[in-house]
């Protein structure tokens, strides 16, 4: 039974090292969760002194770890903006390495506008200069195709329980071969118990206790679905919702979207927002009036919001459209979203 358990951890790292186009399946290191990955990411590479670029898409998972940093352990940290179509532009990196910049990280795919970062063009600068490249798939796993190679990454930090269909309490980091990540952690491995420190080869190097082997199952399940159905069709089935959604929405007055315009380089997330009501308003009256369930508020990015000019009225109400939503579900939230704002409009005369 224990080893069975054990193929199955070791299955789903091959799986995952395969989907994310990695060459040694031994660097693919579980974690809970992206947090945790990206916690270990970057206080794993940085140290007192040294630069960190990152972008304003960020969600907490990375704003965080690298303000405790720049508070408390003299790490400084500088945050390209996107532009009006929710974007940020390779060059604007560019102008910002320096001597002692140590990693770049960008969100690959915003967790509230849906934009696809330009990440190739940001890793080949990164390549050019000689510095590792950390990207987190949270939003984009599942949903678009993520080949490290082509796309020049070093580091990247998944999460199990969204578009890869797994359960909560997994994830993990890939680490690319001669990209160093120190341990800021140590304990149990399973293995060479008598040794006194806490393993340096990978995947060790970055697991730390007993495996959350139920968690791996479940998410060797989601990409075994994933892998039968086909990356390009789950994206091109959401696109075209996510394209239905918007034109329907568009049409509505007293309605805002953002970012929405150009839907080629988006993932399939909408945020609006009704004119005159709160984002947690509209999402409350669209899950006990129309049982549609929503995500409001700041989305942990408060850096998007800011920049949105929407961390005034709460943030966002963002849909979220996935490989089982269908048709009915998309007019039904239109039809939702039109009512809605109708309401709100005869209410505030
Ligand atoms: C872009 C992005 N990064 C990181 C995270 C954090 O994921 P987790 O809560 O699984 O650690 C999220 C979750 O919403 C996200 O959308």
């Amino acid at each position: 039974m224990c080893l069975e358990a054990g193929e199955v951890v070791e299955n789903t790292r091959k799986m995952l090292t395969r989907f994310f186009n990695g060459t040694d399946s031994n660097r693919l290191c579980f974690s809970y969760n992206s947090t945790d990955a990206l916690n270990m990411i970057i206080s794993g590479m940085l140290k007192k002194g040294d630069h960190a670029i990152t972008t304003t898409i960020e969600h907490n998972s990375v704003i965080r770890p690298l303000y405790h940093l720049a508070k408390f352990n003299g790490v400084e940290v500088d945050h390209i903006p996107f532009n009006s179509k929710g974007f940020v532009d390779p060059e604007d990196f560019k102008k910002k390495f320096k001597k002692n910049t140590r990693i770049v990280i960008v969100n690959h795919a915003s967790n509230v506008i849906g934009t696809i970062q330009p990440v190739k063009e940001i890793g080949k600068l990164c390549r050019e200069k000689g510095i590792p490249f950390a990207i987190d798939v949270s939003q984009s796993a599942g949903k678009i195709p993520i080949d490290m190679e082509e796309l020049n990454v070093d580091v990247i930090a998944f999460t199990g329980h969204k578009s890869l269909l797994g359960p909560t309490g997994i994830g993990g980091l890939y680490v690319r071969e001669g990209i160093e990540i120190r341990h800021t952690r140590a304990g149990g491995t399973g293995v060479r118990s008598a040794v006194k420190t806490h393993l340096y080869e990978y995947p060790y190097r970055l697991e730390y206790g007993t495996a959350n082997t139920l968690g791996i199952a479940g998410l060797h399940a989601g990409l075994k679905w994933i892998e039968k159905k086909g990356l390009n069709n789950i994206h091109g089935h959401e696109m075209k919702l996510t394209t239905m959604l918007r034109d329907g929405l568009k049409k509505i007055k007293g309605v805002t979207l953002y970012c929405q315009d150009d839907l080629s380089d988006h993932i399939s997330i909408l945020p609006c927002n009704v004119d005159g009501m709160e984002a947690i308003n509209t999402g409350t009256l669209l899950d006990v009036d129309y049982n549609i369930a929503i995500r409001t508020g700041l989305h942990c990015a408060p850096l998007v919001h800011e920049q949105l000019g929407t961390t005034e009225i709460h943030g966002a109400a963002r849909f979220g459209i996935g490989p089982f939503t269908t048709e009915e579900h998309i007019t039904a939230a239109i039809t939702a979203v039109e009512e809605i704002a109708d309401m709100q409009k005869k209410k505030s005369g």
